[in-house]
């Protein structure tokens, strides 16, 4: 299973007390602490010299895996040659050569893009750009957002208001004002252990509705969702559910906002999860995939109306007073653009289609192993929801996270729900090698 190679054990006493880490109990990391100190492929090094296999493409980013050359050499020259420039009222040749090859992966139709630093920019960005384009076409009433239950958008604070994930919200006051949410679409008792898009659910969209009947139609401004919800656990839409969303915003003069930082970019056997549902939001966001991970980077996309729209008053004024200043930053472009070629020659947008059946039935496997409740999948995403211990949600699978992790793979986990999400280039023999590890961890977990 792991390779232990005890020649490459490189653990110092390194003092770790001044980095204060993110989403993580920073005091019981830090008493055993799990390093990763290399990657190529499919492996990540631990700092014990041992491979781990990468069971969620880092953080659901690096779609093609790891330690690509083309990639380092392309951020390499980029650098020697334009570390930095600004993005207001100046540009650099390869932000627009970036936008270009964006344009041309994109569903038809989304054809401006809107560089940011990460997946949370890029939901503020777009947030920010579904209330100017009311404002915009003298719809100035339109102001309301509404996100969804369970729903994770980042963590600015347009993204967290939206958002729908109790431990991400209860901390940071009252947030944004004049927000709604739409119920979450988990309904284990009717849709368990499915494959693909399960049945029961499409009119949980109608809800919808409920919010337009209870606020006005001419208050609200947009509707955002993830089209597969990732980090609540792994919440596949229901059959029916995105098209009746695009019709009820339609029907209202809403905009739909497609969260896809981690749909986009292969990860469900399509470009992009508008693709593989068929359903076409106004705007969506992007990051993670963006550069395989490399460098920080998101972009929004944008359908010709929305960027049209902002576009007809006099030329010398500024038409969307938003930007940061690393928008377009031209070494991010750079290992994009190399990323798109790697994705390109590697047909990496499309593979997950070839390799999502073998996924979904050796994962479902698992249905037997001890401790599962619920197994969903679609494309190259697994959620694998484990039951509870009494008085202890999460314990169980965190101590899952921790077995796998010294067992050579690493998971994801949210509360008591394991999410795989390998990079794109997984080998059938690699998703054996995940399940049986898994599955032997569950065996011998409390
Ligand atoms: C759907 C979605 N939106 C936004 C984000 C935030 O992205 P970032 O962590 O790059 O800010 C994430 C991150 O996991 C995400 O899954």
């Amino acid at each position: 299973m792991n390779i232990v190679n005890n020649n490459t054990d490189i653990r110092s006493n390194q003092p770790l007390d001044a980095y204060w880490m993110p989403f993580t109990a920073n005091r019981q990391f830090k008493q055993s602490p799990r390093m990763l100190v290399s990657a190529k492929g499919m492996h990540y090094r631990s700092d014990d010299g041992r491979s781990i296999l990468d069971g969620t493409a880092g953080l659901w980013c690096c779609n093609a895996g790891h330690g690509y050359e083309e990639i380092t050499n392309a951020v390499a020259r980029q650098l020697s040659e334009l570390d930095y420039a600004p993005s207001f009222q100046m540009g650099h040749p390869i932000a627009f050569d970036f936008a270009e090859r964006l344009k041309s992966v994109a569903p038809e139709g989304f054809n401006h893009v809107f560089f940011t630093g990460s997946g949370s920019e890029s939901v503020d960005t777009a947030l920010k750009m579904a209330l100017a384009y009311h404002r915009a076409r003298g719809d100035a009433s339109r102001t309301r957002l509404i996100g969804r239950e369970r729903g994770y958008h980042g963590v600015g604070f347009g993204g967290i208001s939206v958002g729908g994930i109790v431990n991400n919200r209860r901390h940071f006051g009252s947030l944004l004002t004049g927000v709604d949410h739409l119920p979450h679409t988990h309904a284990p008792e009717h849709n368990s252990f499915s494959k693909g898009q399960p049945e029961w659910g499409a009119h949980l969209a109608d809800d919808l509705e409920r919010i337009v009947a209870l606020h006005g139609a001419e208050t609200i401004a947009a509707v955002i969702v993830e089209p597969v919800a990732g980090s609540t656990g792994v919440l596949i839409p229901p059959k029916g559910y995105l098209e009746r969303l695009r019709t009820i915003c339609d029907r209202h003069g809403i905009l739909l906002i497609f969260d896809e930082v981690i749909t986009g970019f292969g990860r469900l056997g399509a470009p992009f999860a508008s693709d593989f549902f068929g359903v076409k939001p106004d705007l969506f966001t992007t990051a993670k995939g963006l550069t395989n991970g490399v460098i920080p980077m998101g972009a929004v996309f944008a359908q010709d109306a929305i960027y049209e729209a902002f576009m007809g008053g006099p030329a010398e004024t500024i038409e969307l007073f938003h930007g940061y200043t690393y928008s377009g930053h031209p070494v991010a472009c750079a290992a994009g653009l190399a990323t798109l070629d790697i994705y390109e020659k590697h047909k990496l947008l499309t593979r997950g289609s070839e390799i999502s059946n073998a996924w979904e039935d050796r994962i479902h496997t698992l249905k037997s192993a001890k401790h599962v409740k619920d197994i969903r999948t679609v494309g190259v995403i697994a959620g694998i929801e484990l039951n509870s211990r009494e008085d202890a949600p999460g314990k169980r699978a965190y101590e899952v996270f921790v077995k796998c992790f010294e067992a050579g793979l690493l998971i994801r986990v949210t509360g008591d729900i394991i999410a795989l999400s390998p990079p794109l280039i997984v080998e059938e023999g690699m998703i054996d090698e995940m399940v049986e590890t898994l599955g032997q961890v569950l065996s011998e977990t409390a």
